[in-house]
């Protein structure tokens, strides 16, 4: 596996969103929004991102080439949600989307954001499987019933207080916060 790193986002990033907002199997594992999206408001949501000041929003790089996108995003008390979307499809179950995931976990704890969650598809094995290994747990239900294209998702937790890392017969906390 070549090296992952994440960087900010820049204005010419508008172009990845574009096409990974309008990629059917995109859409099918994330929102299930189907509904064309104009160039309109590809430019509206993207320029949300860029000015988002509740989030942090970052570019996933290997080798020089942006592959995906994570963030980390305020919410009440002193959680932060995390969404992270590899969006060149080369890339999946290559162990990339589990690195993002550990670096934005190491940028949580420097910036003292002690609670993450995240929320997916209950039918999306490929990116439980990433939050396992990047130590989430803790898995409930939530249901959107007035959600009809994501009535219901699995919401896991990065323990309280604890960083934990390691693989999946063993896990380890290396730092409390
Ligand atoms: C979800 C996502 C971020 C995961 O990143 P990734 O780099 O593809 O995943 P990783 O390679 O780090 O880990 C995936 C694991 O699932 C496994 N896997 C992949 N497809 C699988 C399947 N159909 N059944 C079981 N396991 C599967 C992989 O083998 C790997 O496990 P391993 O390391 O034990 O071999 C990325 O695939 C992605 O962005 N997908 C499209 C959008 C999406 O689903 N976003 C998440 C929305 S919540």
């Amino acid at each position: 596996m070549n090296k992952v790193s994440l960087r900010k986002l820049k204005k010419l990033d508008k172009q990845y969103f574009a096409k990974w907002w309008r990629d059917k199997d995109l859409i099918a594992l994330t929102s299930g929004n189907f509904e064309p999206i104009s160039d309109k408001q590809v430019e509206k949501y993207f320029f949300n991102i860029l000015n988002d000041k509740k989030a942090f929003h970052f570019m996933i790089i290997v080798n020089d080439e942006v592959i995906g996108h994570i963030s980390l995003s305020k919410k009440r008390g002193l959680w932060y949600e995390t969404q992270v979307i590899i969006g060149e499809k080369a890339f999946w179950s290559k162990g990339y989307g589990t690195e993002a995931i550990k670096l934005i976990i190491n940028k949580a704890r420097r910036l003292n954001i002690p609670k993450i969650y995240l929320e997916v598809r209950p039918d999306n094995i490929r990116a439980i499987k990433a939050y396992t290994k990047s130590g989430f747990f803790l898995k409930v239900k939530k249901y959107y019933p007035k959600n009809k294209n994501l009535p219901e998702t699995t919401r896991m937790e990065l323990p309280i207080n604890h960083y934990i890392t390691g693989n999946k017969s063993k896990f380890k906390i290396v730092k409390t916060f």
